[in-house]
């Protein structure tokens, strides 16, 4: 199990989970955030801090939200749009840097300048 970053993350960003989590494990796309679910330790740091409450337990998402947790899982499970190959588990995202690509849900969802 691990924590979620869901929809309302999306064109904030906010970042304060990333200060905050202590294993590193909340990489950064180009419009939202995503929770790398094998390296989250269930810790709940970063949940309190969202300003936008976008960070759930699994267990607790809602049923609308509940989309999220494949989701973010897939961010790392298969290749970006893009690349070639998943980004896994890279151990830490301070590592690689910020990945400034979405999943194809996070990218088809519009933004405040969508009709
Ligand atoms: Fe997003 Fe909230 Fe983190 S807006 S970047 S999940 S603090």
């Amino acid at each position: 199990m691990a924590f979620v970053i869901t929809s309302a993350c999306i064109d904030v960003r906010d970042r304060a989970c990333v200060g905050v989590c202590p294993v590193n494990c909340i990489y950064e796309g180009d419009r939202a955030n995503y929770v790398q679910p094998d390296e989250c330790i269930d810790c709940g740091a970063c949940e309190p801090v969202c300003p936008v409450q976008a960070i759930f337990f699994a267990d607790d998402l809602p049923d609308d939200l509940a989309v999220h947790a494949g989701d973010n899982a897939a961010f790392f499970a298969t290749p970006l749009p893009g690349r070639s190959s998943p980004l896994g588990s890279p151990g830490g995202a301070k590592k690689i840097g910020r990945v400034g690509v979405d999943t194809p849900l996070v990218a088809a969802r519009p933004g405040d300048a969508a009709p």
